[in-house]
């Protein structure tokens, strides 16, 4: 009796102990925020949450929402997590100091550190979360040197046409030029295949798996162990993907102390230790080869990187050499950030681009009229370089799809030390977001920013339009991947518009988009039929 009175006491004890503690939390939080210095307009935050709530009504749409509230606080304003502040800046000139690209701006970093990404090993090391300025830096300029040397560029122009036509024999293979089907479910795979072509000279067989996956007559041309031994590769890079949302965002108590944690967290170490083990013998074999004979070399990427700053360095004459070859794990680590920022980005972008010119027949007569002139009538002519200099319209309606259909609604920075923006003081360590929707919609950027209208960019003069069009961001982090994926996007645009006339499954269809980190396109259903006029 006296037992359970006491259980009963405690139980309500720790009940009225946890209402107070609550309040108590609750009253401070609304106090700090009431007294925060410089406030900001912003949506109401709700302690813990912060403004969680209000993005999940956009669906997590982060893009979208961004846009509603600029609509209603202005050009800058603030949101939570938790009680962390995030600065919203949406106007050209407020993100200008951000996208600066002084080596000794404010603003290298991107976010937060990170323990999960320093669990991982990323936090110091390759480019894209590396916060280590120095290693990010040198991996950043060999990086940089090898994929915009010619050396690397005219075979990728290569690489990129031969993997399209592979894609385009699995369409028409299992006749998709009168059959409606899912191109988003294909173009991620080309992009992957392309990449895996060009940074290791491998082929991935993702394009060939997808197509063998529907029983066509005829399986695709590749030996069924090397299309499984890819496989393994491709699903063990995908889950370094998965690995990569999981430790930014799990609570390092749930990722190391609870077994569910344990158990995902192992699996996924386990799996980057296989990754960088299969990556590392594979650089190792590029550099016994580089070493080893004296005849040119296919210049894959990994083999320029492993060259880099040696004897045998294809990128730069040897008596410009001054710094070290860069070591097997960051040439693995810059692999892995090649594949994390090279593959979604472009291939969704071309899942906007099929559609936007498809729905305006005005454009697509005038892209056709450009591809006819530059390339000729013969749609399976190869396409050069020169060629791709050429093709200004083309680029144009890439970069007008991408300023109203940003893949990467916003980028991220955080200051070192304080600063003044806008007339506004923000504290070092306060995160601040480009909206690049809403720079890329601004009407004091854009005339009727709304309408597509890829003459824009032919009209405008291009150093103008540094931060009011921050597809690629900007500053120190600028995507360092750019003229690369214009190229493949240009060529891929050009290949199919030159030879096919693709047509949604019904009038109505529109590309189904969700937002994980990017805009990510998983439907887009069409035909591939065929050019007639
Ligand atoms: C349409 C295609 C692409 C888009 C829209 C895109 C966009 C971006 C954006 C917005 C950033 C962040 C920039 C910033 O914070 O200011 C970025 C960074 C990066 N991108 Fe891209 N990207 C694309 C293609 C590529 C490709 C093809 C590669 C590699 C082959 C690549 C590699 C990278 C890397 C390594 C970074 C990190 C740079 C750093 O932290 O210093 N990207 N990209």
């Amino acid at each position: 009796m006296i037992l359970e009175t006491l259980s009963l006491f405690s139980f309500w004890n720790a009940v009225n102990v946890f209402c107070i503690i609550s309040i108590l939390y609750v009253v401070n939080f609304y106090f700090l925020y009431f007294i925060r210095q410089n406030p900001l307009p912003g949506p109401f935050p709700l302690p813990l949450v912060g403004n969680l709530f209000q993005l999940l009504l956009f669906a997590g749409d982060i893009g979208k929402w961004g846009l509603h509230c600029q609509e209603k606080y202005g050009d800058i304003w603030e949101t939570y997590v938790g009680n962390a502040k995030i600065i919203w800046l949406a106007r050209a000139d407020l993100a200008e100091k951000l996208m600066s690209p002084s080596r000794d701006s404010n603003y290298f970093h991107r976010t937060w550190e990170n323990c999960g990404f320093n669990e991982l090993g990323f936090s110091a090391s390759g480019i894209i979360f590396n916060r280590n300025k120095t290693t990010w830096a040198f991996n950043r300029k060999m990086f940089a040197q090898a994929i915009t040397s010619s050396k690397f560029t005219t075979p990728a122009i290569e690489w990129v046409q031969t993997m399209f036509v592979e894609m385009e024999g699995y369409l028409l293979g299992l006749g998709y030029d009168e059959k409606e089907f899912n191109f988003a479910d294909w173009i991620p795979r080309l992009f992957t295949d392309m990449l895996f072509a060009m940074t290791m000279d491998k082929y991935a067989c993702t394009l060939a798996t997808l197509y063998n996956s529907h029983n066509p007559p005829k399986l695709a041309p590749y030996p069924e162990e090397a299309v499984a031994e890819s496989d393994i590769f491709v699903k063990s890079m995908r889950k370094q993907f998965h690995a990569l949302k999981y430790f930014r965002f799990t609570p390092e108590i749930i990722r190391n102390k609870t077994p569910f944690g344990r158990k995902k967290t192992k699996d996924y170490l386990d799996n980057l230790v296989w990754l960088r083990g299969v990556l590392i013998n594979i650089i190792r074999e590029k550099r016994e080869k580089i070493m080893n004979t004296d005849e040119a070399l296919r210049p894959d990427l990994m083999t320029l990187l492993a060259a880099v700053n040696t004897s045998k360095d294809m990128t730069q004459k040897s008596e410009s050499i001054v710094e070290p070859p860069l070591t097997d794990e960051e040439i693995g680590n810059c692999f892995i950030d090649i594949t994390s920022g090279g593959i979604d980005t472009s291939s969704n972008l071309i899942c906007s681009i099929i559609y936007c010119i498809v729905k305006h027949p005005e454009v697509k007569k005038r892209l056709r009229f450009e591809l006819d002139t530059v390339l000729g009538t013969d749609p399976v002519r190869i396409i050069s370089h020169e060629d791709l200099n050429k093709l200004e319209y083309t680029e144009a309606v890439i970069q007008e799809v991408s300023r109203l259909h940003p893949v990467t609604p916003f980028v991220s920075r955080l200051p070192d030390k304080d600063d003044v923006i806008g007339g506004y003081p923000i504290k070092g360590g306060e995160l601040l977001f480009v909206s690049v929707s809403g720079i890329q919609l601004h009407p004091k950027h854009w005339h009727n920013p709304k309408e597509f209208n890829p003459d824009r960019f032919l009209e405008r003069d291009r150093s103008s339009i540094k931060c009011e069009f921050p597809m690629f961001g900007g500053g120190l982090r600028l995507c360092p991947g750019r003229q690369l994926a214009m190229t493949e996007m240009k060529i891929i645009i050009a290949m199919i518009f030159r030879k096919y006339d693709p047509e949604l499954a019904t009038p109505d269809t529109t590309p189904k988009y969700k937002y994980e980190g990017i805009n990510r396109c998983y439907e887009l259903m069409l035909r591939f039929k065929k050019r007639i006029d």
